[in-house]
């Protein structure tokens, strides 16, 4: 089978080699190991997350000079322009704090047509994830298809969540408010298995790629999500939100598939929602006494 040659893209070469740049940024630091900051309860930080942002910056301030930047470690450049990089510096830093190899440099452009409504969506017109340990770079424009390493990406053809494997991960702020045990639990149960990496964009990546059927999230960022789901859009999935609206940016809920098992999830979010079908977890009590009933022959 002959592999068609990438599109001429517009926007992703550039930004290939700054994700690359700042990947190899990344290396360095992991390598030499680095100190780790709060920046609230568990949301750690460090010097590498910096780094990565002040490079990413100072590099695309040089090549596209017009366009926006929105980072995660404060960057707020020309949000009035007709383009707006969201950019993670570095998606998976519990990970990359704690030397576990699954972290990522995220960069999403979204075009946003002059005079827009500041709280109305553009267009997300490309997206470029690398992972730095892999040599991996995950790359889309709109309507030119998904790439990886240069080679069309495709989501899977599973067609069933009880076949698939999936993943989420769970907040760093405000962790005793978020459901998302119970529907790892469900999620678990009625599936291959889930992950939970630690990088956020890797999954959307991962999702595009074909290596996993689906990701779900409740609390994510714009830097997390803007180039992952234009990534499994182009590969042929689907994003939406849990209700199975449109995908928005500040949306914090994110569900993106392969396409083929997304209105399975959607009925499965319904039910949940409702409270429906639900395998109870036991409590910590219940489990006690089963254990020390067993003890007790
Ligand atoms: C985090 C990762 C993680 C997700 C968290 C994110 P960070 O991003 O993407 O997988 O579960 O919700 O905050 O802090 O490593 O950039
Ligand atoms: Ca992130
Ligand atoms: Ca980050």
């Amino acid at each position: 089978m002959t592999v068609p040659s990438a599109p001429a893209f517009t926007w992703v070469a550039q930004a290939a080699e700054i994700a690359r740049e700042a990947g190899a940024r990344l290396r360095e630091f992991y390598a030499e190991g680095v100190e780790t900051e709060y920046k609230g309860d568990v949301d750690l930080v460090t010097v590498a997350d910096r780094t990565s942002e002040k490079l990413i910056r100072a590099r695309l301030s040089e090549v596209f000079p017009v366009h926006g930047i929105f980072g995660e470690e404060g960057t707020r450049d020309r949000l009035d322009a007709e383009f707006r990089w969201y950019i993670d510096p570095l998606d998976g830093t519990t990970n990359f704090a704690h030397g576990f190899p699954q972290f990522c440099v995220s960069m999403g452009l979204e075009q946003r047509t002059p005079g827009l409504d500041p709280e109305q969506d553009g267009q997300l017109v490309a997206g470029v994830i690398y992972d730095p340990l892999r040599d991996e770079l995950f790359a889309a424009e709109r309507c030119k298809g998904a790439w990886l390493n240069g080679k069309p990406m495709h989501v899977s053809r599973t067609p069933v969540l009880a076949e698939s494997l999936v993943a989420t991960g769970f907040p760093s702020r405000k962790r005793h408010a978020s459901p998302n045990i119970h529907f790892y639990q469900e999620f678990t149960l009625r599936s291959h298995g889930v992950r939970r990496a630690g990088s956020a964009a890797l999954d959307l990546a991962y999702v595009a790629a074909g290596r996993m059927e689906a990701f779900w999230e409740f609390n994510l960022n714009p830097w997390d999500t803007a180039a992952g789901i234009l990534l499994v859009e182009e590969a042929g999935g689907r994003v939406t939100d849990f209700s199975g609206h449109h995908f928005r940016i500040a949306s914090e809920e994110i569900l993106a598939s392969n396409t083929r098992i997304h209105d399975e999830l959607l009925g499965f979010f319904s039910d949940m929602f409702a409270g429906r079908d639900l395998a109870p977890i036991p409590t910590a009590a219940e489990w006690a006494a089963q254990r020390a009933a067993v003890l007790k022959g």
